[in-house]
């Protein structure tokens, strides 16, 4: 990967509202954050920062390593400038190529267009210079090139990661609406809870938020979860290397936490699909799972976070009972949550005007195209006098 030795962009994508999150963990891994957008966040790097990205990070999507940048005013110039870049240097012998893109250009309506425009000019030039065509798809289990084009700038990029980040890997058992493994990551980051103290997560579905606890409060790498990336299958893969780098990062977690887990939900079916993720994931031993009301979940003396993503009425449930079950929340926080800071994550701010107590913070997120927000309510005595001001 002598070529992929060399520094370039990196940019690295993520769901929209995610992106202060991202730009904390690329600047804790030591990279630079060159620039912030809506859903990326920009860095540079060698391929080796890529593979390191790939195994820490746990609010991004896709890392995405540039090859070229240049101006394309049509489908023919893109032909003709992909065509340009040495991708016999990048793509062993027998190797399978996905094409990807993100394309906003007025000579293109369908953004496939592009992507066969990009795989004619790879496949040409491999028979060209190698004598043989790869195979290509849809399948972003081998080598994955990404097409970013807007207006006349066409940047190309390979894209490391292949299946994207957000899947970890341990959600086997899905349920209905499950939040995204990247999205509760920077929920539980959004909390700020690091792994002292107690994280309590009535109505756990699938458990996303309890097992990103764990692997947040244990410092340790999402990416270990996963044995298999885009960049593997890129010629001169320094396996080694690779392999010198997970044991460091494996080496930086913990063997404990101090705060406890728990995780209920009223539904078997839940528990039961939550408890076989986390073991999947190797966090069950530290997670405590009850099947109960959110109302019956036990709060430890001692303080901490609790929080709750109940239905918000656009993919399960109806409003008018939803607004009982968002009242007791505010009932359940008053009550048995004193000393805890309290957080609900929903979809419906109408909702959650039900819950009748002061939001301190309200952080915007986006569970798929749903604008959301994580409200936060500090549940230490006082914070009960101000009802009603969602
Ligand atoms: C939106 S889902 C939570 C999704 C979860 N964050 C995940 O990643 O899978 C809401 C959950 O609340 C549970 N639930 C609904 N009413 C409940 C109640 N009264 N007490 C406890 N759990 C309840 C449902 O069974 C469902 O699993």
């Amino acid at each position: 990967m002598s070529e992929l030795a060399q520094k370039s962009g990196i940019v690295i994508t993520c769901a929209k509202g995610i992106a202060p999150f991202l730009k904390g963990e690329v600047l804790s891994l030591g990279l630079p954050v060159l620039s912030e957008g809506v859903a990326s966040v920009l860095t540079e790097g060698r391929m080796e920062d890529a593979m390191k990205l790939n195994l820490s990070i746990r609010t991004g999507q896709r890392v995405l390593f540039l090859l070229e940048e240049f101006n394309a005013k049509n489908p023919d110039e893109l032909y003709e400038k992909v065509s340009r870049i040495p991708w016999e240097e990048y793509i062993p012998e027998g190797e399978y190529i996905c094409v990807t893109s993100s394309v906003e250009t007025p000579t293109i309506k369908d953004s496939r267009f592009a992507n066969v425009k990009c795989k004619d000019a790879i496949v040409d030039r491999m028979k060209k210079k190698r004598g043989w065509r790869p195979d290509s798809g849809p399948n972003r289990d081998r080598i994955v090139i990404h097409a970013y084009w807007k207006g006349k700038r066409c940047q190309i990029y390979l894209d490391t990661s292949g299946e994207p980040l957000s899947r970890r890997g341990y959600r086997r058992i899905p349920l209905k609406a499950p939040m995204q493994e990247t999205l509760a990551a920077a929920v539980v980051l959004a909390t700020g809870w690091e792994g002292s103290g107690s994280f309590i997560n009535p109505m756990c579905g699938s458990g996303t938020l309890a097992i990103e606890a764990a692997l947040i409060g244990l410092n340790r790498a999402p990416g270990l979860l996963r044995s298999h990336y885009g960049f593997m299958h890129l010629k001169g893969f320094d396996e080694p290397s690779w392999k010198v780098l997970r044991k460091k990062i494996k080496g930086l977690g913990k063997s404990g936490l101090r705060g406890k887990i728990i995780a209920t939900d009223i539904s078997e079916q839940a528990v039961e699909a939550a408890r076989k993720n986390a073991s999947t994931a190797g966090v069950d031993s530290l997670i405590e799972f009850g099947v109960t009301d959110y109302s019956e979940t036990p709060v430890p003396d001692g303080g901490g976070v609790v929080i709750l993503n109940p239905e918000y009425g656009e993919r399960m449930g109806e409003i008018e009972e939803l607004k009982v079950i968002y009242k007791g929340i505010g009932d359940f926080f008053k009550k048995k949550c004193q000393r805890y800071t309290g957080y609900l994550f929903t979809g419906n701010l109408d909702l959650a005007k039900e819950v009748g107590l002061r939001t301190k913070r309200r952080v915007p997120f986006f569970n798929s195209n749903i604008e959301c927000r994580l409200l936060e309510y500090d549940l230490y005595e006082g914070s009960r006098k101000y009802p009603n001001s969602n």
